[in-house]
């Protein structure tokens, strides 16, 4: 859990942590402190889940409990779709920021692209970046054409894309796109949102390990060099997530799973039915406000 990947930027960051979407304060803060607890350094957070203020307590109580430094942690946030355009970024990361009871973000990203806004909201967040209120600077659940635009009207590239990844959607056209670029992938919904634990080829490989198939998925995206963060609520599932360096998957297994991508996506705002991967979402800005 303490293996990092370096950044385009210089910065070092874990390789596997705990994702909190979907958790109000409460459990957040608990999911937050057992994580760091168990060893996670990566907590991943955003605006939008309205948990922030929870998060925050979770890290101050593992931080009091644990001993662990502030700075060998990494804490992500995002910004909220709302907040989006120059003046309210600069502003939206003080709410953050103090919600969570940090001075700095690792990495602060940018949670959808707002079309007619992600360019001004990406120069504010290179001044952040500048600044020093937050180590690095990414984004999130853009697609190519609108990576292409950004890369074109941006001074910071970003360090980090962060999308749906899973077995089932492996939107390989955005890997390639973030490899040639030298942008970190980080995956969201790595196990599908638990859709992905029920495959029958992921299966068949985890019970030949002795491994659940969640930890056969996050294992794969480790090999794959994909920063990945599982949510759960659940201590036993937090750790479980966590132990996956005590096996190993050989190429084919590896290539079995690649071969489960269905380009299809469960779509959070259609009761989790899939999508084809070529439909784009919807617009973002109404599901979101
Ligand atoms: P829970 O929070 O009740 O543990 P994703 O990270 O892809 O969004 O997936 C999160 C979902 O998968 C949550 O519903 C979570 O449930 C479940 N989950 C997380 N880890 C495991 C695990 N090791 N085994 C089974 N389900 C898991």
């Amino acid at each position: 859990l303490k293996s990092t990947t370096e950044l385009n930027n210089g910065v070092m960051m874990p390789r596997l942590g705990l994702g909190v979407w979907k958790t109000d304060n409460s459990t957040a803060k608990n999911s937050v402190k057992n994580a760091i607890e168990h060893g996670y350094h990566l907590i991943d957070t955003a605006k939008q889940y309205g948990n922030e203020y929870g998060v925050g307590q979770g890290i101050k109580e593992a931080i009091a409990e644990t001993g662990i430094n502030r700075k060998d942690l990494f804490i992500t946030s995002k910004l909220y779709n709302g907040d989006q355009g120059y003046a309210t970024t600069l502003h939206a990361i003080k709410g953050t920021l103090k919600r969570l009871g940090l001075s700095y973000l690792d990495l602060y990203i940018m949670h959808w692209p707002v079309d007619g806004k992600y360019i001004d909201t990406w120069r504010a967040m290179e001044k952040l970046y500048h600044e020093g209120l937050v180590r690095a600077i990414g984004i999130s659940n853009f697609d190519v054409p609108r990576m292409k635009n950004l890369l074109a009207h941006s001074t910071v590239t970003p360090a980090v894309n962060q999308m749906e990844f899973n077995p089932i959607n492996q939107e390989k056209k955005v890997i390639a796109f973030d490899n040639w670029k030298g942008i970190q992938t980080e995956a969201w919904s790595p196990l599908g949102g638990g859709e992905a634990l029920g495959n029958k080829a992921i299966n068949k490989i985890a019970k030949k390990h002795g491994k659940s198939a969640a930890q056969v998925i996050l294992r794969w995206d480790w090999d794959r060099g994909i920063v990945t963060i599982p949510k759960s609520a659940h201590e036993k599932r937090i750790v479980q997530n966590s132990q996956i360096f005590d096996f190993q998957l050989t190429d084919d297994e590896i290539n079995a799973i690649n071969n489960v991508d269905q380009e299809k996506r469960a779509l959070w705002y259609d009761n989790f039915k899939w999508h084809s991967v070529n439909a784009p979402y919807t617009d973002e800005v109404d599901h979101w406000d």
